[in-house]
């Protein structure tokens, strides 16, 4: 399979780039890093393509021409500005452009080639939940971001109208080695390893269907190799949600010493819980979550480590 990859540089995107690779698929990896906010989390990235042996093609998906993009079997787009906290304020701007109008001229590039493509959705666009979320709940997402996704989804549905083979996969909460700095596991665990406090949003009550890289990046696969209906929508997250506090436990047991955090107002928009309803995807895809969550925090925890080493 010919794939392109974009957001290739980022946390993801990386992964699926390494994965694709060993399986043997022809990858362009593409990345606009100055949009990457994170310089250093960049280079890390980096020097992981350079071990698959892919250079990284610079494209900035709002600026540059795209022309090229849509010459292969499978454009997976996970190019983006993600977080919800950082999409207030002057963050939107930054967030929309990244986000919708990126989407909006990759997917106008693949129109008449009609690769297959994959666009990075989030649980975020579902709002607060008391249930686990099902594709066909409503949405109601709660800050620029998440309407950011919603919009990204509805530009997907669009061209998928036109015959566009467009999928959508909801990402719930993404966890492991090189994860971004801003996330939360990334700060706690630096946080137990050099003593320095990590912000704790809110009360810590949050629940969320922590997710591991390995097997979104599985679920992507999956999806980009099968024959979906145009528009289809699927949840990639763990089927269970686990409190923040219940996590920042289990990393101290981990790593035999507490994470110190610093208490900070809840970023508006965050919402109480996330939850996969992981139905679909597991017809659709022959995929469920495979990595608990101790399994995949000692993932996570052996790559703080050595990089702390070198
Ligand atoms: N990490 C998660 O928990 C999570 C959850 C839900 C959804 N997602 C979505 O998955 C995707 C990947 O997330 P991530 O955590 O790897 O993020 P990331 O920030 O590590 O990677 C995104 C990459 O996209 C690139 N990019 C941004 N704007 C661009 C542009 N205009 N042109 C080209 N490249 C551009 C950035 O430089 C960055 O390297 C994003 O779309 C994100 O919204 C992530």
């Amino acid at each position: 399979m010919r794939a392109v990859v974009t957001g290739a540089a980022g946390f993801i995107g990386s992964h699926l780039v390494e994965a694709l690779v060993a399986a043997g698929h022809e990858v362009l990896a593409v990345d606009a890093p100055e949009r990457n906010p994170a310089p250093a989390a960049v280079a890390e990235n980096r020097a992981a393509l350079a071990r698959a042996g892919v250079p990284l093609t610079e494209c900035d998906l709002v600026t540059d021409d795209l022309a090229g993009i849509a010459d292969a079997d499978v454009v997976l787009h996970l190019a983006g500005r993600p977080g919800v906290r950082g999409s207030w304020g002057t963050g939107e701007a930054d967030t929309l452009r990244d986000n919708v109008t990126a989407t909006e001229r990759l997917l106008t590039a693949c129109a008449a080639a009609r690769p297959r493509v994959i666009l990075a959705s989030s649980s975020s666009v579902y709002g607060e939940t008391s249930r686990p979320s099902v594709e066909g709940d409503g949405l109601d997402p709660r800050s620029p971001y998440a309407r950011s996704k919603a919009e990204a989804e509805r530009l997907a549905r669009e061209a998928a109208a036109h015959g566009l083979p467009v999928v959508v996969l909801r990402y719930f909460s993404v966890y492991g080695p090189r994860q971004r700095p801003d996330m939360a596991f990334h700060r706690f665990i630096e946080a137990a390893l050099n003593g320095s406090p990590a912000p704790l949003y809110g009360d810590g009550g949050q629940r969320r269907s922590f997710t591991f890289v390995g097997d979104v990046v599985d679920a992507t696969i999956r999806a980009a190799r099968t024959p979906l209906p145009p528009g289809t929508v699927l949840n990639v997250g763990h089927p269970v949600s686990t409190g923040l506090h219940d996590a920042l436990e289990r990393i101290g047991a981990l790593l035999g010493t507490a994470a110190p955090t610093v208490p900070k107002d809840a970023a508006p928009g965050d919402v109480a819980r996330t939850w996969a309803g992981p139905g679909r995807t597991a017809e659709l895809l022959g995929w469920t979550a495979r990595t608990g969550l101790d399994d995949g925090l000692a993932g996570q925890i052996a790559w703080h480590r050595e990089r702390a080493r070198v």
